[in-house]
């Protein structure tokens, strides 16, 4: 490490800070069938590709021009579609206490009917029981995609190229268990003997927005703040050394458990914090052994690296290929760090509330099916209506970064250009995610969505808040305040004001204003309605999310697993550092090199 550390600070671009002081220094079918052992493409594997390819390619669906049709025919205005009851009942589903209301959206019952039936002709019954029985449907990477297998229930069993993947799940969710009853209890401690109570999370992208999200849902929670009593966990993601700072600022090392996340172990972001965070122990603490087994230890599917790296196989905790990054929150990528925070049990329910959700996509008729309503809705919108934005709007600042963490799950996934037999998609797939909780966008962003571009969005609000406050002489309590506009803005975009409406609540308002103040409403939302926000529900929403996802990509018949978009960036950043290298060392005119190297921009900006 104390190369590259040294350098900047010659170079007077790093300030007095850390770098220089580290410087010196069940289903639908019934059964799960065994599948074939090998890691090679196999005939099976092909057969399993073909449920995947849609042969006929989705936009050569008889379906798809009719939905295209039928987009293109209009739909009355949302506020007439909002007073056909029956419309409306039908709208309306509810799945262990979770409610959805999709009555708000651009559709009428023949749009939802149309939808069923692109979902039938899509067999997308067939790929998500594809996904659950463990097929590689991962073509472009050959992996299995069995994230849910991570929830399922110890009695269980789900056995993939020979070997009951449940079983594994479960020896990791016992190490977890015991090693962070360990620490929570003291019976481990750091290398100067004192209790760790503060964890610091080191990962970035799935091995870290995940994780961050459900710790901020469950901070309030007050069985979760009784547990999480007298302990702390932050996360370190950017490979910014301000993220460093900020993580590590105030810590004392002594009581301080650094878990190094990281499927890969690779990711030159977190490899860097790694090796960033092991220097500051070692200059905290000194060099011995135990002031790295007992203060860092590592997540990730890459056992040799995490021991190259110098973490003990017992301070490791393993997971798998079939586990993508960004489904990874329950394995021990999140587990870990949750448990470690708010103890083992807060994390069954967490995975209870997962499986609850993971148990109703796998078994329930598509009409009745949250995830794949859900998923049917979104393509709706982005196909056939072209409004490729979606904003994610939760009215709980608790799931305040939930649209974080969906933005990546959602465009990392389905942010795709080709099919599965990587031909072109000649439709746009991937919708833009964005989203801030309520009622701060309210004061942010919700006049475009209310005057300018159709952005269809999803509420999401829960019955009763993580924290009571009712203010003697106010007319509702706090948390009935904030339902209040979480209700009043689904009906804002819906209805929208008339000119009429307008010059009815402002009589004599000049002519010129009037068109200011109109709103025209027939804006999309959904709603959904959470009883209230403990682990179980954090579980039931994640995965709720986690499979419209999937039903979108099976869908658009692309391959919602991979990223291979990410790639190229890496690659020539491994390039540029190679170069800012050897300009620190040679003290070499940036201009010089330019010619060979960079583009005139890039040695400019250089
Ligand atoms: O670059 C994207 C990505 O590969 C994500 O898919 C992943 O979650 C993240 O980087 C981190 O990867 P890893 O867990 O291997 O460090």
């Amino acid at each position: 490490t104390s190369a590259p550390a040294a350098a900047p600070a010659a170079h007077g671009c790093v300030g007095s800070g850390l770098l220089s002081r580290i410087a010196p220094s069940p289903s639908r079918s019934g059964t799960v069938p065994a599948r074939p052992g090998s890691g090679a493409r196999t005939r099976a594997g092909a057969a399993q590709a073909m449920v995947m390819m849609a042969d006929p390619k989705p936009h050569e669906l008889p379906l798809w021009r009719t939905l295209q049709a039928h987009a293109g025919q209009g739909r009355p205005h949302l506020k007439d579609m909002l007073s056909d009851v029956p419309r409306c009942i039908n709208m309306f589903r509810e799945v262990d206490g979770v409610v959805l209301d999709f009555s708000r959206q651009l559709m009428t019952q023949e749009t939802q009917r149309l939808l069923m039936e692109l979902a039938h002709q899509s067999q997308l019954e067939k790929k998500i029981e594809a996904m659950f029985q463990g097929d590689r449907i991962n073509i472009s990477e050959n992996r299995a995609v069995l994230h849910t297998a991570l929830r399922m229930a110890k009695d269980q069993s789900l056995v993939v190229d020979g070997q009951d993947v449940v079983k594994d799940v479960h020896a990791v969710l016992d190490q977890v268990k015991m090693f962070s009853e360990k620490i929570r209890s003291g019976e481990l401690r750091g290398a100067t003997g004192k209790k760790l109570t503060q964890v610091v999370a080191i990962g970035i992208g799935g091995s870290f927005l995940g994780p961050a999200f459900v710790h901020t849902a469950l901070e309030t929670e007050r069985s979760a703040q009784q547990a999480a009593a007298g302990r702390t966990l932050r996360f370190l993601a950017n490979v910014d050394p301000e993220d460093v700072s900020r993580a590590l600022s105030g810590l004392n090392a002594e009581t301080t458990l650094f878990v190094v996340i990281s499927k890969t172990f690779t990711t030159a972001e977190t490899m860097l914090n790694a090796r960033t965070t092991r220097a500051w122990l070692k200059i905290q603490l000194g060099d011995a052994p135990e002031v790295i087994s007992k203060h860092m230890v590592a997540v990730s599917t890459s056992l040799e690296k995490v021991s190259a790296f110098g973490i003990a196989q017992e301070n490791t905790f393993g997971f798998w290929d079939w586990v993508g990054g960004r489904y990874s929150v329950a394995s021990a990528v999140g587990v870990l760090p949750l448990a470690l925070q708010y103890g083992y049990d807060m994390v069954e329910s967490f995975l209870t509330g997962m499986r609850s959700i993971d148990e109703h996509f796998r078994s329930a008729p598509l009409h009745n099916n949250l995830p794949v309503l859900m998923g049917l809705i979104s393509v709706w919108n982005h196909t056939f209506l072209g409004h490729h934005v979606n904003a994610i709007l939760p009215y709980d600042q608790a799931l305040s970064k939930f649209p974080a963490h969906i933005q990546q799950v959602s465009m990392e996934s389905n942010g795709k250009g080709v099919f599965l037999d990587g031909s072109p998609v000649p439709f746009s797939t991937g919708e833009i995610i964005f989203g801030e909780p309520g009622t701060n966008g309210q004061h942010s962003f919700y006049q475009l969505i209310h005057q300018g571009r159709v952005v269809p969005v999803d509420f999401i609000g829960v019955c009763v808040g993580q924290q009571p406050i009712y203010l003697p002489g106010e007319p509702v309590s706090n948390h009935d305040e904030l339902m209040s506009n979480f209700f009043a803005q689904a009906d804002a975009l819906a209805y929208g004001k008339t000119p009429q409406e307008v010059l009815a609540s402002e009589p004599g308002l000049p002519a010129e204003l009037v068109n200011h103040k109109v709103f025209s409403g027939n804006r999309p939302s959904l709603s959904i309605l959470l009883p209230r926000l403990e682990a179980y529900q954090v579980g039931q929403l994640l995965a709720l999310y986690e499979h419209r996802v999937a039903v979108q990509g099976f869908i658009w018949g692309i391959d919602s697993f991979d990223q291979w978009g990410v790639e190229l960036g890496k690659q020539l950043a491994t390039k540029m550092r190679r170069e800012i290298s050897d300009i620190r060392r040679d003290g070499r005119d940036v201009s010089a090199m330019g010619k060979d190297s960079f583009n005139y921009s890039t040695t400019r900006l250089l």
